[in-house]
Order: C-alpha cells, then sequence, then structure tokens
C-alpha cells in the first residue's frame, strides 16, 4: 500500500559544491522550504544568489519497505538539480518551477543509515528555461518547494486525470484517466474502483466502490493508460468564483483484480464550464468579466522560498484585498498550495510555462516541451485554472515550436484551450486564445478573438509607495482606465494587469534598487492607492469600500488648488465630504469618465480648501442605498501618532518552516499609513521563532514587513516594535 512521508525536516545544508563522500562539516540544519541565501528586500547584488551549493539529508526508512519502491519528489528545486544516494548519482534534473521524482529503491540500505544528496546549481543557466538572455525577474535558489517520499507497490497510480463533462447539460458525465506504472519485472493483473462526493460533505467517500476496470493487465515496465466515462451524475454544485464547491474522487487499486488494495489516490476537483468565445469568456454559460492581475512568485528576503501558509495568503490578497477574480501565474507554474487556495477562493487562474522573451536551441525548447507536459500533468484537476500558457512570454513567432507547444497542450489536456503571450501585433495566432500584452494605456481593437489582455501599465507608470501624490493617483487611475476599456469593448474577455505585487528582478529593469515598482501594492504585498481601483469594483455587498487616494496635504502639490479633485476609491453609490466640521456635499461617481465600470471613481471638486489658511481634518463618508456603512477620515496635522504592529496569523506550527508576515506602519491618529515618515523601526523576537527581514528597517512609504518563522518548539511569542518618539508596540503568535 501506499504510504507518503512530508520530507522537509533534518535537512543539512552548505552554501558550497561538497562533494558526496565528504564529511558534514560546514553544513547547517534547515527545514524546506530553503533559500540558498537570505538577503534584503532590495539593494544587493542579483549575483548573490547565483551559485552553487548542496542539501544533504541523512536518514533511515521510516518505514520497511515490504517489496514496494520509494520515490522521492521534488516539487521545486532551482534550478538544475544532481540528486545523489548512497552514492548512486542520477542523471542532472533542469529546470526548478516543475517537479521531479526519483526512484531510489536500488541504492537504498535497508537496514541502517542512508544518505540522499542535492548538488544544486542555482545559476542562471542558458541551456534551460528562461535563461538565455536577461529575464525581468530573479529566480532565487534553492530547495525552495517540498520533497515527498512515497512507498508505492511495483504497480501503483502515476496521475489522474479528473474531467467533468457537459456539466451545463441534463446529463453531466466524468470522464477519468488514469495512468498505471507498473516497475516490476512482471506483467500485473489489478482492478480500478472509483467514488466521488462534495469535499464539504460529511460523508465524502472514502471507500471507492464502483468498479470501473475490474481487470486491467499493466505490463512488467511499462505503463497503461485508461480513459472511463461516469454518467448518472446527479445534478452537481458548480463550482464559481462566488461558490467555489470542490469534490474529490477517490481511486482504488486492487490486486489481481478485486484482492487488496494496492493503491489510494485522492484528486480534487470540481464542475465548471469555461469558454472564450468570440465576445469574451463564459463561466457555467454566463458572460464573466476576467478583471486581474498578475502575480510574481517571489517575497522580500527569502526569495521564493514561501512555506504553504504564504502561498495561500497570496490568494487570499488577490481575492479579498484586491477583489480580482483572475490571477496569471506570470511566468512560469507557481506552488500547489497558492493553486489548491485558488480553487477554494473561486480564484480563476491562467497559468504558463517558465520563460521571459528569449527562446533557445533545440535543447532548450525541448525543456520548454517537458514544462509543457510537466505543469500539465501537475495542475490539470485545479478548477481554478481555464488556460494553459505554451509560448514563452513575448518572444518572436516560432512557428514549429509553437505548433508544437499547442499541440502537446492539446493532446495532454482536450479541455482546457491554450493561450500565448505576446506583445506584438500580427504575431502569428496558433492558440485558441488570442492572449495579448497591450501597454498602449487604453485597450487596442482586438485583430483576434478570442481575445484576453495579459498585461498592461506596468513600465508604462512605476509606482512606489512613496512616490508624490499626484502620481500615486495617477497609477490608480492608470489602472481603472484600462479596465474601463475592457469592460467597454465586444470581444475583450478580459484585462489582467502588470502586476500584483512589486518584485525583485535584475538591474537592467526597475529602479536600480533591484525592485520593479510595477505592483498595485509593494513587495510586501502592502496597497498603494491603485489597490483599491481593484477591490473597488467588488459588489458593496461583499464589502464597502471606501479609500481616499490623497495625503490631503495641499502644500505638497504645486500649488494649493492643485490638491483637486480628491479621488475616492469607492463602491459606495455617493460620498459626504466634511472639511473639518463643515460638509462640502455629496459626490457621485465620474460615469462620464469610466462609463464601463461598475464603481467609477468619485472625484469631489471645490472643496473648501486654501493652502496657508487653517488646515481641518478630511472625512468622507460613504451611502450605499442612502444608509451610511464606511467612512475614513486623514489628519491634516500629518504627526505621526502610532506604531502599528501586526500580524496575518495568531497561530503557527512548530515546524521550523511555517511563517506569517508581521506588519508595521507609522500612522496619522486615524490609522494611515504616512507615506512620507521615514524612520528607523527596531524589532526583536521573544520566545522559540525568527525574525525573517531587516530588524532594524529603515521604513520609508509609511508601511513594510518582515517574516517570523516557528522553530521546532511549542510556545508563546511575543514580538516588539520601536520608534523614536511613538509608544512601542507588541504583538503575540502561538505556537503550535
Ligand atoms: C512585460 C513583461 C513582464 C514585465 C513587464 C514590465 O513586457 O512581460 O514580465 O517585464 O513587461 O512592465
Amino acid at each position: 500500500m501506499r504510504s507518503a512521508y512530508p520530507f522537509n525536516q533534518g535537512w543539512l545544508y552548505c552554501a558550497q559544491d561538497v562533494a558526496h563522500g565528504l564529511s558534514d562539516d560546514g553544513f547547517v540544519g534547515v527545514t524546506l522550504p530553503h533559500t540558498n541565501i537570505p538577503l534584503p528586500y532590495h539593494n544587493f547584488d542579483d549575483r548573490e544568489y547565483q551559485f552553487v551549493s548542496t542539501y544533504r539529508k541523512r536518514f533511515t526508512l521510516p518505514e520497511p519497505l515490504n517489496g514496494r519502491r520509494l520515490l522521492v519528489e521534488f516539487e521545486g528545486a532551482m534550478t538544475a538539480a544532481t540528486v545523489s544516494i548512497n552514492g548512486h548519482t542520477f542523471p542532472e534534473h533542469r529546470g526548478g518551477f516543475v517537479p521531479f521524482t526519483l526512484d531510489i529503491t536500488p541504492h537504498l540500505d535497508e537496514t541502517s543509515d542512508n544518505l540522499l544528496s542535492v548538488r544544486l546549481d542555482s545559476t542562471e543557466r542558458k541551456d534551460i528555461p528562461p535563461f538565455g538572455h536577461t529575464v525581468d525577474y530573479l529566480v532565487f535558489g534553492g530547495l525552495y518547494r517540498e520533497v515527498n517520499l512515497t512507498y508505492v507497490e511495483p504497480v501503483y497510480i502515476e496521475n489522474v486525470f479528473v474531467k467533468p463533462r457537459s456539466v451545463l447539460s441534463g446529463s453531466p458525465s466524468v470522464e477519468v484517466d488514469i495512468r498505471l506504472r507498473n516497475v516490476g519485472d512482471t506483467d500485473r493483473t489489478v482492478g480500478l474502483y472509483v467514488a466521488y462526493g462534495r469535499e464539504d460533505a460529511p460523508d465524502a467517500p472514502a471507500e471507492a466502490t464502483t468498479p470501473i476496470a475490474p481487470t486491467v493487465t499493466v505490463p512488467a515496465g511499462g505503463v497503461h493508460t485508461l480513459s472511463v466515462t461516469l454518467t448518472d451524475i446527479p445534478a452537481p454544485a458548480l463550482w464559481s468564483p462566488d461558490s467555489p464547491t470542490l469534490y474529490r474522487l477517490v481511486t482504488h487499486l486492487m490486486d489481481g483484480g478485486r484482492g487488496a488494495t494496492i493503491d489510494r489516490r485522492w484528486t480534487r476537483f470540481g464542475f465548471r464550464e469555461a469558454q472564450f468565445k468570440d465576445d469574451g469568456f463564459y463561466l457555467n454559460g454566463q458572460r464573466l468579466q476576467l478583471m486581474g492581475l498578475n502575480r510574481h512568485q517571489n517575497y522580500p528576503f527569502i526569495g521564493a522560498a514561501a512555506p504553504a501558509r504564504l502561498q495561500r495568503k497570496d490568494a487570499e490578497i488577490l481575492k479579498h484585498e484586491l477583489g480580482v477574480n483572475i490571477v496569471r501565474t506570470s511566468h512560469y507554474p507557481q506552488s500547489r498550495h497558492f493553486l489548491d487556495r485558488c480553487d477554494e477562493l473561486g480564484l480563476i487562474v491562467f497559468e504558463e510555462i517558465p520563460g521571459w522573451q528569449h527562446i533557445g536551441d533545440a535543447d532548450w525548447k525541448s525543456l520548454a516541451l517537458r514544462d509543457v507536459r510537466a505543469m500539465i500533468e501537475r495542475d490539470h484537476n485545479h478548477p481554478s485554472i481555464i488556460i494553459w500558457g505554451v509560448r514563452i512570454n513575448e518572444s518572436w513567432d516560432d512557428h514549429d515550436f509553437y505548433t508544437e507547444t499547442n499541440a502537446l497542450a492539446r493532446q495532454l489536456d482536450p479541455t482546457r484551450p491554450t493561450g500565448g503571450v505576446r506583445f506584438f501585433m500580427g504575431s502569428e495566432f496558433l492558440e485558441d486564445v488570442y492572449t495579448y500584452n497591450d501597454f498602449s494605456n487604453r485597450i487596442l481593437e482586438p485583430e483576434n478573438t478570442p481575445h484576453l489582455v495579459t498585461e498592461y501599465n506596468g513600465h508604462m507608470f512605476p509606482t512606489k509607495s512613496w512616490d508624490h501624490d499626484q502620481r500615486r493617483v495617477e497609477h490608480a487611475h492608470r489602472h481603472l482606465l484600462v479596465q474601463n476599456f475592457a469592460r467597454g469593448m465586444g470581444g475583450v474577455s478580459g484585462a489582467i494587469g502588470w502586476c500584483a505585487f512589486d518584485y525583485n528582478t535584475h538591474r537592467e529593469f526597475g529602479a536600480g534598487d533591484r525592485i520593479c515598482y510595477h505592483g498595485v501594492m509593494d513587495i510586501f504585498r502592502l496597497p498603494k492607492y491603485a489597490a483599491f481601483s481593484y477591490l473597488s469594483q467588488t459588489p458593496p455587498s461583499v464589502r464597502p469600500v471606501l479609500q481616499i487616494a490623497s495625503n490631503w496635504k495641499a502644500g505638497d502639490y504645486n500649488e494649493g488648488a492643485t490638491i483637486q479633485p480628491v479621488t475616492v476609491l469607492t463602491n459606495c453609490d455617493y460620498v459626504e465630504a466634511f472639511v473639518g466640521e463643515k460638509l462640502q456635499g455629496k459626490f457621485y461617481p465620474d460615469r462620464e469618465t469610466y462609463a464601463h465600470l461598475p464603481h467609477p471613481p468619485i472625484m469631489m471638486k471645490d472643496l473648501d480648501i486654501r493652502l496657508a489658511f487653517p488646515w481641518h481634518d478630511l472625512r468622507v463618508v460613504g451611502y450605499v442605498n442612502d444608509q451610511p456603512v464606511i467612512e475614513q477620515s486623514i489628519a491634516a496635522d500629518g504627526v505621526p501618532a502610532r506604531l502599528e504592529l501586526s500580524v496575518d496569523d495568531a497561530e503557527l506550527y512548530a515546524d521550523g518552516a511555517d511563517m506569517t508576515r508581521v506588519i508595521f506602519r507609522i500612522t496619522d491618529k486615524y490609522g494611515n499609513p504616512l507615506q512620507y515618515a521615514v524612520a528607523v523601526v527596531t524589532l526583536d523576537v521573544e520566545g522559540p521563532a525568527d525574525l525573517l527581514g531587516e530588524t532594524v528597517f529603515p521604513l520609508v512609504g509609511g508601511q513594510a514587513a518582515v517574516y517570523l518563522r516557528a522553530r521546532h518548539e511549542a510556545g508563546q511569542i511575543t514580538i516588539r516594535a520601536n520608534t523614536p518618539r511613538l509608544t512601542p508596540a507588541h504583538v503575540t503568535v502561538n505556537l503550535v
């Protein structure tokens, strides 16, 4: 029978290339996910993480083999991994965005210690996508995703692909493709049984009772793939952004047809119909306008080595703090934890293969094709994924190569369309959806349909959290304008902006401090005004939103008058504004400029203010159905009033890897971050956990964050923050 163990604890790490046989001197204990070098969040050399390192794991078998095979799966080893076990070395695995699995059985010592080691080359190897030319993102090194150890019988279930069909018809069905592998040296006869049910149902099936293939023979050393269709499916609950119902299918593999269960796998899936048509995108038969943002998988300080909790949090931020309905995993397959959370939240996903503008030689292309396969075979059951990106982002046309990537994707997954992100008009349309990066500051007339805009803004208007207010406001308007265009044009399925979060990049791109400031949130995932351009498009019944896009400091503008109009990003029907105690009137959404947005911004004009006259607080109250539902005030005095400290999670697992974000802000008396509060914040921690990031933090932009990582001991953690002239703050976290 299969049994699986997470294999993330007790690794040894050395930031050098150490031969397999040498001693452990110079190694330190680490837990996975692990970055090969911790870095500051900016101002570092982008060659610092590009080196060869060594990981080792000494282990005894957690249980006897009993005739089974032992597989070790690396979910992400960046960028090229040469794995050895007890002196046997496997061929190098190239590419860190997709998993790989090795059968280590023949090389194991069943009775004593085993040594698994990984020589990890984290340099930008020109033979591996996305490299070969300069790339606008940093590909941080390390065993940065999880490792799993799995026992399987010589014949086992290698892959399950659950394909709900005709879900909107009166007679939906579920097609299940199952790939069985037999690594033994005799043919094996087995039987297959399945059951499925809603994941949240109390009686979600554990035992498979429906025979789908009573006897199947899997040849020695070979694979057998079968496809069966389950019919008589009672009306399923559909998966959608508002109601992301998930199902589980359990597959049992029985020895000799109906003997003992020798393998069992659970597959999560959802019933939904996603279609790109010439006039837009349809989910479950209804036109759905896609509004989204691109996401890079990198984080400040920890590279790409974010544990499940942080991966899941990014999906939550996109859904709840940005209010988008689609995310593009630019420019590579991302963590399964992120995708799982997208499934659970109803956040639609565009996933694509690794690459950035450059196409390499034949060997490089064969790796890109391998990536198409690995991405689809890993992720084809996620209902959130509605399209596969099978071009190298923004590369030139390559007829033969892209004919092949498209054919492979369609063969592996006939249920989803292909896209391929291009950045020039006239590019050959080999895909099912014309996915286009449109940097015109509007939306160009589609030259092909179905049409989806996969990037806009970005380098057209990089914006920092502490930039001049006017720029930050314009940044917010530019995002609104493109969304307004997208919604106003027939035939545009939607638009995915560049990008959700600021990210680390090479010296050639970004601001020179190794950050590209194209996010609507900063690198800590804290909002700029433009974040509310998106969030304010949510219906007020989901959540009322009101953000004044102004620092309310007239003297920071060229003349007192230019602080007006004051933009309010909101989904309210109207707002009332008060300067001091004085009501300025009611203000309504700007439907003239933004005719197609569900919730245009409100432009407050003719407020009774004059530079050099006594300056008063601004208070804006939002109304829905004539009821006040939300308000925001901004202090006129600009005096730092509070140091705020918060954590995203009050509880962490004491597993040496779990992390949460620790946010700190210097705010006015109403809690608004003061963008120009440039101050040193000192952080310290008491208890068995570590802060990752600068603990003497030169704060700019009024807000920033570090991460708290649990050690292996349960207990209570207290984090304290200090800054001159303000009351210290503290917060506690439990480790369980
Ligand atoms: C695009 C590219 C993105 C990013 C962006 C910056 O051309 O696809 O990866 O570099 O520009 O605006």
